[in-house]
């Protein structure tokens, strides 16, 4: 077990990719804070790792708001002892709407998807720091990679909130990098590739499939399962030299670096 003794907060963890992160970090030994709006569905897996024999609180938390994430916070410090990793996965992605343009619901994505993940890792810092270290892990997309697409006319700007918001969020990852590599506080990201969660299935129609599986050097795309690996080992001290990276987990599309 990679995990064993370090307590993981893990956001948006009551479905999809951070329901396969909580129980793959609970597998690996981790106790696990399951924190989300959805209070029934992080319970069934705070529950579901319970049954399996792991440690796991599920913990109503909005991600933007930063008293209850700095309460969420104590919470977890209570009753684990540390907070030894925060993965930064809840996102408004479920829920996009690339056709609304408007300058709120850019605002709103934002507010998220960037603002938020510093607001939880501000709030975990104090912990962090007063430990000696830890480590962040921030969940990108390969969508903050603009798609090399012809031209497309367009009566405006097209604002593309969430790739903005992911894009912003890896440069963010090397700013907080930076800024407390000498706290023994590493940050990290993960730029997961279409993924077949819940969310993407509601998102992206059955027809397009074929041409993004095809599209990948491996053929594939990926299920919530296939990113936790990486997130264990950015969790782990096997990347203890590790910091400011961001890994594409993509079945080979985007070809950075
Ligand atoms: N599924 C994909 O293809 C894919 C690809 C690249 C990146 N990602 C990223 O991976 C992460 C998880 O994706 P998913 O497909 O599991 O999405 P999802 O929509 O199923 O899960 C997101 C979770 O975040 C929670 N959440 C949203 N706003 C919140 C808030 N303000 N406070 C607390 N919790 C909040 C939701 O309730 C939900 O449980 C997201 O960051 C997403 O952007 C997903």
């Amino acid at each position: 077990m990679k995990l064993q003794g370090k307590t993981a907060i893990i956001t948006g963890g009551a479905q999809g990719i951070g329901r396969a992160y909580c129980e793959r970090f609970a597998a690996e030994g981790a106790a696990v804070a399951v924190v989300d709006l959805r209070d029934e569905q992080a319970k069934e897996v705070a529950e579901t790792i319970a049954a399996a024999g792991g440690r796991a609180i599920a913990l109503h938390t909005d991600i933007t708001d930063e008293a209850a994430t700095q309460e969420m916070a104590n919470r977890v410090q209570q009753e684990f002892g540390s907070i030894d990793v925060l993965i930064n996965n809840a996102a408004l992605y479920y829920d996009q709407d690339i056709l609304d343009q408007s300058v709120e619901y850019l605002r709103k994505t934002l507010e998220v998807n960037l603002i938020g993940q510093l607001v939880c890792a501000r709030a975990v810092f104090p912990t962090m720091k007063a430990q000696g270290g830890g480590s962040i892990i921030n969940i990108a997309s390969t969508a903050a990679y603009p798609l090399p697409l012809p031209a497309m006319p367009s009566e405006n700007f097209n604002s593309n909130a969430y790739g903005l918001s992911k894009s912003g969020l890896i440069y963010m990852t090397k700013m907080m990098a930076r800024q407390a590599g000498s706290l023994g506080i590493r940050v990290n990201a993960i730029a997961p590739g279409v993924t077949m969660s819940e969310a993407t299935k509601k998102i992206v129609p059955e027809f397009a499939l074929t041409g993004l599986k095809e599209s990948a050097p491996l053929g594939t795309t990926l299920e919530p399962e296939d990113l936790a690996g990486t997130a264990v080992y950015l969790a782990s001290d096997d990347s203890r030299l590790m910091t400011g990276q961001t890994l594409v987990v993509d079945a080979g599309v985007w070809m950075n670096g």
